[in-house]
């Protein structure tokens, strides 16, 4: 299907949506591990797999096979927004006469293998790889797997299996979250390492501690390590292990059980069981409230931007944020789209290029050539023809497409049939130029009321706040709306980009819980609140809800 980072993260959202839609009309099913893969599943729909809804058996198709099957409504979510089948359909989860069960069945088009029984899935795949390879097929074979299902034997009687016969058309992801049925598994049975205490967090934090990957490449994998969340390292491990001859590849994804709901996250309980109804509102908010760090690198030293890059990648940024000025759209220079080429080895981060110049359209293919994975430009220098061809650019070299207003900029008349079509709509709040300047205050209601004309005209795509973010006014950008954030002077400007980036995150997730804590108060007043409260079992964050609740006077 081929859609660029922005897109993919979007049906990522709608996906975990979908999951939480069917699994508490079913009142059973499992959210846990639907949401530990629901990149890894996005990352596989909507860019590598090859497939046909309208034509599920298709010859030369690709093969997703969901060996930990019980993670089903994860499949059919993305089953539903590539085609298969109306998502309404996914209220039919789990009830007789349904094509959608509890585990993923053939009678469903478009599921290639009954999950249900663990651990014999990577066995299909290698023979579905092998029969491909012997009728000459295209097919590549992508296997998602459990952690859990990898105590059983026949997953490494697999393992050798598919070394022996180099089944390169097979791509296996482990969905490594560290948690299978009723416990942590490395306390049931330990993939790395025992886990003594309780605190999952600890094998989290020391790499050295992994050694799920040392097993499989003394089989004779190809092992490629990464963060399980992240879409784009998701990206470049499968166009890694795609291209690699001569063994299989799997991909170790680390990955958090119920990812994207606080109080289903690491917690054994969310492996099977679904969310009560009552609370479907208030999840879903908190899925639409995912938040991304874009430090902007300006505010470094602009003669070793080289080494800005490398400490927004290990300060884990979200978004390398990309000043681009002309000298003449502002007063400044910066750098072009020769330098963002030469930047764009150093990693796989999203490049988040912010376009402050004139004549966008002359220049905006040499920024995507030069490997942007998003470009903002801005509405004064466009109109509906140029913006139109800026448009049709970026969609066809899948590259996110973004839209920026100055201060005293309104979205113009012209924009307004492009707004269902932006990835992302940059609010200045400072005089564009330079960095290091103060928000401007009256960007908080500015960002409110576009926000309403935004939504009535049909935007799916993430509003960043550019311009004197700070930890101070972080929380209020988050709660006017905003979901990306630039960090010039207040992340770059700093020593410790990683501990500044934890307390940017640390400021979102207060504020996010906040808005919850509020969702939680209008839909059912103090009793809904306490209950929502309740849910939350794991780590500190209960005292944190139960501190917010009561500054709000929900006691
Ligand atoms: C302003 C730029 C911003 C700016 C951010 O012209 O678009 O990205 O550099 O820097 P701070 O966060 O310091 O305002
Ligand atoms: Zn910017």
């Amino acid at each position: 299907m081929g859609l660029n980072y922005y897109q993919i993260k979007k049906n990522v959202r709608r996906a975990r949506k979908l999951v939480i839609r069917a699994t508490s009309n079913a009142g059973s099913g499992h959210p846990g591990g639907s949401f530990s893969m629901a990149e890894i599943m996005g990352c596989i729909f909507f860019k590598y797999l090859k497939y046909d809804p309208k034509n599920p058996n298709w010859e030369d198709r690709d093969k997703l096979v969901l060996s930990k099957g019980h993670a089903s409504p994860g499949l059919f979510s993305n089953m539903a927004l590539a085609g298969y089948f109306d998502p309404s359909e996914l209220d039919t989860l789990r009830k007789f006469g349904s094509r959608l069960q509890g585990h993923p069945d053939l009678k469903c088009p478009g599921v290639e293998f009954c999950g249900g029984s663990l651990g014999i899935g990577l066995s299909f795949s290698v023979g579905s790889a092998l029969a491909a390879r012997i009728d000459g097929k295209p097919t590549r074979i992508f296997t998602v797997m459990g952690d859990g299902e990898t105590d059983e034997g026949q997953v490494w009687e697999a393992a050798m299996t598919g070394a022996k016969y180099k089944v390169d058309n097979l791509t296996a992801i482990l969905d490594r979250n560290f948690i299978q049925q009723d416990s942590y598994t490395e306390k049931v049975m330990p993939l790395d390492e025992e886990l003594v205490g309780d605190d999952l967090s600890e094998m989290w934090k020391d790499a050295s501690r992994w050694k799920t990957g040392d097993k499989w490449r003394s089989f004779g994998w190809n092992v490629i390590d990464i963060d399980g969340h992240r879409i784009e390292q998701l990206d470049h491990a499968i166009k890694k292990a795609t291209q690699t001859k001569g063994a299989p590849s799997i991909i170790v994804a680390r990955t958090i059980k119920g990812k994207g709901v606080e109080h289903m996250e690491d917690n054994p309980k969310w492996h099977g069981q679904a969310p009560k109804k009552e609370f479907v509102p208030i999840i879903d908010m908190e899925i639409d409230s995912q938040a991304m760090i874009a430090p902007s690198i300006i505010a470094g030293d602009m003669t070793n931007l080289e080494n800005e890059v490398k400490r927004c990648t290990n300060g884990r940024a979200d978004y390398i944020h990309l000043d681009v000025m002309d000298g003449m759209f502002v007063p400044n220079k910066t750098f072009d789209h020769n330098k963002i080429r030469e930047l764009r080895p150093l990693t796989v981060i999203p490049f988040d290029t912010h376009l402050m110049i004139n004549e966008p359209v002359k220049y905006v293919k040499d920024y995507v050539d030069a490997g942007s994975d998003i470009i903002t430009v801005h509405a004064e220098v466009c109109d509906a023809s140029s913006f139109g061809q800026i448009h049709d650019i970026l969609k066809a070299n899948q590259v996110g497409v973004g839209l920026a207003i100055n201060p005293d900029t309104n979205l113009p008349e012209w924009a307004i049939p492009f707004i269902p079509k932006l990835d992302q709509m940059i609010v200045m709040s400072v005089v564009p130029g330079k960095s290091g300047q103060k928000y401007i205050e009256s960007t908080h209601e500015k960002t409110q009321q576009l926000i309403s004309t935004l939504n009535q005209n049909g935007f799916d795509g993430y509003i960043e706040a550019d311009g004197g973010v700070t930890l101070d006014n972080i929380g209020l950008c988050f709660a006017d709306g905003a979901r990306a954030f630039v960090g010039g002077s207040a992340i770059i400007g700093q020593q410790d980009v990683r501990g500044v980036i934890r307390e940017f995150r640390n400021k979102i997730a207060h504020a996010r819980r906040k808005g919850l804590l509020q969702k939680a108060h209008d839909l059912g007043g103090n009793e809904l609140v306490a209950k929502w409260i309740d849910l939350h079992t794991i780590g500190e964050k209960r005292n944190h809800l139960t501190a917010i609740a009561r500054e709000l006077g929900y006691t």
